[in-house]
């Protein structure tokens, strides 16, 4: 979604500075064309040379440079970043000023702008940058952190630039605005559920929750309003999505029942523990007996609950015999999709970055994908999903 997509950096004067280099260099890895402006306090802690050697594209420090245009950058940005925002560039941007080429080509922009606020916690809980930042969110403009950590003045607080990929997520976001999935509600399960068995142990699974959650990423980048309903997971939840936290297979067939009631498409990538244990108890258990029975109990299908009225997607994680197993739940769970994925190749493990996968549909059809990452699987699965959308509607 960034391939081809013009990025213009702003890059002011924060020790965080720093860390926009780090972002350039992901952002053009990912296959967008930035330009960096910076202000002149900015070249005080990183300098052009380092946004120069990290990307083909122009650095600007100064206004008045003959090369380039003053407000050609501006012209040409599909989504200008300012990271990182001090509380004077803030203030800038809130009045409109453009005194130097960061609030200058944010001025002179349409594009839709994100700021990504870092500076000394006392700075940004002052009341000015408070109001300042209300104003460039009423004005439409995306505020990304800052976060919460230990800051350069050893103090802890709210003041940190974001991690490049939160900010890269809230780009993206922004970018798919428009995406063939805008004004489409996409409800999206990850993780593999736990299932208590005592105050300190469960029945779980292996699940990453990688799958899901590239499908709920591709599903922000074309432009859906994401809820993620994940079991828990060792991944950051991604920006602009909307996480709705779960641990046992009935608590999350209880969000994903609420949530589907006015959603267009559901895919359950979660990992969904089959049996729970038929009681929990109430103190951890103790090693006393030579053998322990666990009795389980199965638990709801959530695909069989969730509802009606949307599109349906399942995942089908087999380990002999994929595509008949797969068929077989896709016509017994009544799905619109099923996903098939055989987790005995080193490619499609649990764990992995890729996987190769079948998508199985209700008229027959077998798409056999090759190795992709988990984020192209995605993509895939929601090329159909949209297809699916456009003829229903
Ligand atoms: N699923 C679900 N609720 C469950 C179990 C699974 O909604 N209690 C969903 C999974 O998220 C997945 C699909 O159903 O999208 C298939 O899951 P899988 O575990 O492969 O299927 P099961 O119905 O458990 O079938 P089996 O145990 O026979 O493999």
């Amino acid at each position: 979604m960034l391939k081809g997509k013009v990025v213009v950096l702003g890059v002011t004067g924060s020790i965080a500075a720093y860390k926009a280099a780090d972002l350039a260099s992901k952002l053009a890895q990912a296959g967008a064309s930035v330009d960096v402006v910076m202000t002149p306090s900015a070249t005080e802690f990183v300098t052009p040379l380092t946004f120069r050697s990290l990307t083909p594209g122009s650095v600007v420090v100064d206004m008045f440079e003959a090369a380039i245009e003053h407000v050609e950058l501006a012209r040409r940005a599909d989504v200008v970043v300012v990271a990182p925002a001090t509380a004077t560039t803030i203030a800038r941007l809130a009045h409109g000023l453009a005194e130097e080429m960061v609030s200058l080509t944010v001025l002179a922009t349409k594009a839709p702008v994100l700021v990504c606020p870092a500076m000394d916690s006392q700075m940004f809980e002052n009341p000015a940058t408070q109001a300042n930042l209300e104003t460039l969110r009423a004005r439409g403009m995306t505020i990304v952190g800052p976060e919460m950590g230990r800051l350069a003045s050893g103090r802890m607080g709210a003041g940190r630039l974001p991690d490049s990929e939160t900010i890269l997520g809230a780009i993206r976001y922004v970018l798919g605005r428009g995406g063939d999935l805008a004004g489409r509600k996409v409800v999206v399960t990850a993780g593999g559920t736990r299932e208590p068995i005592d105050p300190v142990r469960y029945v779980g699974n292996y699940s990453s929750g990688k799958m899901g959650y590239a499908v709920a990423e591709a599903a922000r980048d074309r432009g859906a309003d994401v809820v993620l309903v994940s079991a828990p997971t060792a991944l950051a939840t991604p920006s602009g999505v909307r996480l709705v936290s779960v641990q046992q297979a009935a608590e999350m067939r209880d969000a994903v029942v609420g949530e589907c009631r006015d959603a267009q498409a559901l895919v359950m990538a979660a990992a969904v523990a089959d049996y729970q244990p038929s009681a929990t108890a109430e103190q951890k258990m103790k090693r006393h007996t030579e053998t322990l029975s666990l009795e389980l109990t199965r638990t709801p299908d959530i695909l069989a609950e969730a509802g009606k009225g949307f599109v349906r997607v399942g995942f089908a994680a087999e380990s002999e015999e994929l595509v008949a197993n797969a068929r077989r739940k896709l016509e017994s769970k009544g799905l619109d999709l099923i996903v098939a994925n055989d987790i005995t190749g080193p490619e499609s493990a649990f764990d992995a970055d890729t996987n190769r996968v079948v998508i199985l549909d209700r008229a027959g059809g077998e798409e056999r994908l090759p190795v992709m990452t988990k984020y192209e699987v995605a993509q895939r699965i929601l090329d159909r999903v949209v297809e699916l959308l456009a003829k229903g509607s």
